[in-house]
């Protein structure tokens, strides 16, 4: 029978929004802070990070429990930068997720904390001892944080935002757009997968094709987002179109042209595959993933 990947997206959605719901459970519930985390956390983003990092994880036979608390750190740090990423002072947007941006729901100060609060949490949650499986090694865990640490900080998505709002109105070329990319949206898209394959047992050889694999899939997943910026529907993306353009960023189409977009998106998608064609049936989530990032609408 073929994969069906509609059902395996929402039953992982399912499995990292009641594990996010089960951790904010243990919050007091009417403080103003916890409750703008969760109206971010549970707006109804796609989950592809935790997803990717759960797929990983089967890809090279872990399970599902091993990762789920790992996966959903990762959709804490996303969720905080997408609150920053929509401040005033940054891309300045009223919508996400379909609903009102945090800082328009709340007020700016909330909204930075919220924030704040989202990336400290997800730290606590990737080194909290009850969330951890016995028979993964300490070490494992110490490597996992390393990597999602330094995917989120200066020497990734932090340098890819800067990057992002200094290139505004500014010409850069394909090769400096494509390191903010990967930076900005790439290196915890690579951090997730990584962090599904340790936890998950893979061999060097399987970490090798990994990373590859998440490499290219970033850049597909960051082009893409260009292109929707200028060609999707806001109803089913969630959040406003045409606003790249408005506020002079560097963006493939800006640079390539859409047609030419498209086709370095298939085309690292392509990569991508290719880097783990020596997967077994496991890693078949993994595939379907990379192709789905090509034809996503939201
Ligand atoms: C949007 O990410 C921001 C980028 C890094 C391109 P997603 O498209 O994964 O957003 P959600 O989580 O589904 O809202
Ligand atoms: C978001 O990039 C990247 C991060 C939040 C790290 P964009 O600004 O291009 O994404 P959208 O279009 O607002 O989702
Ligand atoms: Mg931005
Ligand atoms: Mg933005």
């Amino acid at each position: 029978m073929d994969f069906d990947l509609s059902g395996y997206l929402s039953t992982k959605r399912l499995a990292v929004d009641n594990t996010l719901d089960e951790i904010l459970n243990g919050f007091e519930k009417d403080q103003r802070l916890i409750t703008a985390m969760r109206y971010s956390l549970m707006a109804g983003g796609k989950r592809l990070r935790p997803i990717l990092c759960i797929a990983a994880a089967e890809a090279v036979g872990g399970k599902e429990p091993e990762v789920i608390y790992t996966a959903c750190a990762l959709e804490m740090i996303h969720t905080y930068s997408l609150i920053h990423d929509d401040l005033p002072a940054m891309d300045n947007d009223d919508l996400r997720r379909g609903k009102p941006t945090c800082h328009i729901a709340f007020d700016e100060a909330t909204a930075i904390l919220a924030g704040d609060a989202l990336l400290t949490l997800a730290f606590e949650v990737l080194a909290q001892p009850s969330y951890q499986i016995k028979n993964i090694a300490d070490r494992d865990y110490l490597s996992v944080i390393h990597k999602i640490s330094r995917a989120a900080g200066c020497q990734g998505m932090i340098a890819g935002q800067i990057r992002d709002i200094q290139s505004e109105g500014v010409a850069i070329n394909l090769e400096e757009l494509e390191a903010m990319h990967q930076a900005k949206t790439g290196a915890l898209i690579e951090a997730s997968v990584l962090a599904g394959g340790i936890l998950g047992g893979a061999r060097v050889e399987e970490m090798d094709g990994l990373a590859q694999y998440a490499r290219n899939l970033g850049l597909a997943f960051q082009v893409t987002d260009d292109i929707l910026n200028v060609e999707g529907d806001p109803r089913i993306l969630g959040k406003a179109v045409g606003t790249d353009h408005y506020r002079q960023k560097s963006t493939y189409p800006a640079l390539l042209g859409i047609e030419e977009s498209k086709k370095r998106a298939k085309k690292a998608v392509e990569n991508a595959l290719k880097a783990i064609d020596f997967f077994d049936i496991r890693s078949e989530p993994l595939r379907q993933l990379a192709r789905y990032v090509l034809r996503r609408k939201q």
